[in-house]
């Protein structure tokens, strides 16, 4: 008996069901007694910089499954490949070699204009050197993932203004990015990234720059998002922050050195428990159907 991936098993938590295509919906099928499908699943990924001599291998085979839910937070030393390995997972490139599958779905197979339209509606990146927009405005940066998938729109600025105030940065709107601090750069930058709902939060050093305060109000909004049903990769260098994931990924020369689980933390408790609430969704809607369709056999 197979399930498909269209079950409420598979879907996004409610609140981010507005203004959604579940994307991966005729997904390849697979059978009830199998561990949930991961959001993320990497099979010997491997990549490549440069030509002939000079070839650099940045990733060099990595095997890896996250659920969907897990907050999982990547370390290592400087060069070890972090932010090369979340520029993959976000679609924003390529393994020379090796398998990506999001949501079940093989990421090589898909068009240039789907994996757009995946990375603008599904993923939020934080990245490492921000990337902020210098002649656009605080708002309008912002703003700006919102109106590559929808045109400009004045709706795109309010809820701009809305995500703004909740990094305190509401008296910042119109202020260029050069004319903010290192550390209110950064929350620009994050609210840039959470403003379409994203379920899959990849965050390079999100707290980086930031001095303890600020550092708070970031790890206090993950964690909120976090506990609504989305997977967040963070990746870090402060140990400290391990205390808000669940899951912690040590990277060397390339490679997973070390996956360690959580347990301790508040993070994992809640990762345990979407997976297990997922896992009898699924057996209560296998239940259900085999007994609609012994009752509509009856009937025959
Ligand atoms: N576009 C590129 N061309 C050539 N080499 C690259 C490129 N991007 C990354 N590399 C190399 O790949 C390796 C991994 O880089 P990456 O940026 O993933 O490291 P990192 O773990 O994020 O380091 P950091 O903690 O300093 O941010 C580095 O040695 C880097 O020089
Ligand atoms: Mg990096």
């Amino acid at each position: 008996m197979t399930t498909t991936p269209q079950d409420p098993a598979f879907a996004l938590p409610k609140a981010l069901l507005k203004d959604r295509q579940v994307f991966f919906a005729g997904a390849a099928t697979r059978t009830i007694d199998e561990e949930p499908t991961p959001t993320i699943s990497l099979r010997s990924t491997v990549k490549t910089f440069g030509f002939g001599d000079t070839v650099f291998q940045a990733l060099d085979g990595i095997d890896l499954e996250i659920q969907r839910g897990e907050f999982v937070a990547i370390m290592g030393p400087s060069g070890c490949g972090k932010t090369t390995l979340l520029n993959i997972l976000g679609l924003l490139d390529k393994p020379s070699a090796g398998e990506y599958f999001l949501n079940s779905k093989s990421v090589a197979k898909l068009s240039a204009a789907r994996k757009a339209r995946i990375r603008g509606r599904e993923v939020g990146f934080i990245f490492q050197n921000f990337n902020l927009i210098p002649t656009l405005n605080v708002l309008d940066n912002v703003a700006l993932p919102l109106t590559y998938q929808r045109g400009l729109k004045f709706n795109n600025l309010e809820k701009a203004s809305k995500i703004l105030k909740t990094f305190d940065l509401q008296n910042r709107e119109y202020y260029l990015p050069n004319q903010l601090s290192g550390g209110q750069t950064q929350r620009v930058a994050i609210a840039r990234a959470l403003i379409n709902n994203p379920s899959i939060i990849l965050a390079d050093e999100p707290t980086g720059n930031l001095d303890s305060k600020n550092s708070e109000i970031i790890m206090d909004e993950l964690t909120r998002l976090h506990r609504a049903g989305n997977t967040i990769l963070m990746v870090t260098h402060n140990p400290d922050l391990l205390s808000y994931a669940s899951r912690v990924i040590h990277m060397k020369d390339g490679q997973i050195d070390r996956d360690i689980e959580l347990t301790d933390t508040a993070a994992y408790k809640a990762t345990t428990s979407f997976i297990s609430q997922r896992k009898k969704q699924r057996s209560r809607r296998f239940r259900n159907g085999r007994l609609r369709r012994q009752k509509e056999g009856e009937k025959k």
